[in-house]
């Protein structure tokens, strides 16, 4: 049987989050959620090297991402997307409306969203039964891959999903497919490409810009419907593809004591995004009731999209 957590060239996965996901292992013969060994393809969780039906996407997607998040692409975006004019809808019918959604960026996930966001909130509802901020975090982390939709601008893969990375600053060398910042202006530009670029030590991850994609989109949409779900659940929302922080330990110079606080939580929720990609099936009508009882404790009835 293939033992994930020892590949050598898996990407991002860093000491601290190794024995994180060994602990993790105990999970496959404890309860009804079986922690998978491979993801849809067989090969082990981001492994971005192995050859597969995925890979040349991949990395040409990296390579178009890379060159395209800018601080100013970046703050654009954020201006565009903090009008909220887009849509009413409930958290539940988003996740309906994600259903047709499959993300290019992820080497291991070639299923339905919906069924995804259940996995990875059911897992955590198992281990954590009395954090139920934490599953409903589970639940709605990706919805905001919906701007791959026609109706939300249609945008561009590069501009939804994969790994995401401050921008206004030097772009770290743990970042998937490093080289190819090199096509990046902001590479070169000296009020971005040093340590520090635009921000000072400390200053909080709350004031530094992320590049653009469902993380932050997200994170907006759930802090100006005026969610009442924790710090630590926004900052999961925010953060949970920033793999340069959660499992490199880079940026910390950033950070000030409530992000390190809440990273505890990411690096919970991290194992479970990461592991509850796979074959298990979730019954949607039957879990459906409690999930709508959480949204209804943290969310209005209605959201601004
Ligand atoms: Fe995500
Ligand atoms: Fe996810």
């Amino acid at each position: 049987m293939t033992i994930l957590i020892e590949q050598p060239h898996q990407i991002g996965i860093e000491a601290e989050e190794k024995n994180a996901l060994i602990d993790e292992k105990e999970l496959a013969w404890d309860g009804d959620f079986l922690v998978p060994q491979t993801n849809s393809f067989g090969h082990t969780f981001r492994d971005y090297e192995v050859e597969g039906e995925r890979q040349p996407g991949v990395e040409n997607f990296y390579r178009i991402n890379h060159l395209n998040q800018t601080f100013d692409f970046v703050k654009k975006m954020r201006q565009e997307y903090s009008k909220l004019n887009r849509m009413e809808m409930s958290i539940w019918e988003c996740c309906e409306l994600l259903n047709d959604v499959v993300d290019e960026s992820d080497p291991d996930l070639d299923e339905p969203q919906i069924e995804h966001l259940l996995q990875t909130a059911e897992a955590i509802r198992r281990d954590y039964p009395n954090e139920d901020w934490l599953h409903l975090t589970g639940l709605i982390h990706d919805l905001g891959k919906v701007l791959l939709l026609p109706s939300f601008g249609g945008l561009p893969q590069w501009a939804v999903v994969g790994d995401t990375y401050p921008v206004g600053c030097a772009f770290n060398d743990s970042i998937v497919h490093h080289k190819y910042f090199k096509e990046n202006p902001d590479y070169y530009n000296p009020a971005y490409n040093t340590k520090y670029g635009v921000y000072s030590k400390r200053c909080g991850l709350e004031n530094v810009l992320m590049s653009w994609g469902h993380d932050d989109y997200m994170y907006l949409v759930a802090k100006e419907n005026h969610s009442t779900l924790p710090s630590a659940a926004l900052f999961i929302i925010r953060y949970h593809s920033f793999y340069a922080l959660h499992s490199s330990g880079e940026y910390r110079h950033l950070m000030n004591e409530e992000d390190f606080e809440n990273l505890k939580w990411l690096h919970v929720f991290n194992k479970y995004d990461l592991y509850s990609k796979s074959k298990v099936r979730v019954d949607v009508e039957k879990v459906k009731p409690y999930y709508l009882s959480l949204i209804k404790k943290y969310f209005p009835a209605k959201l601004k999209w």
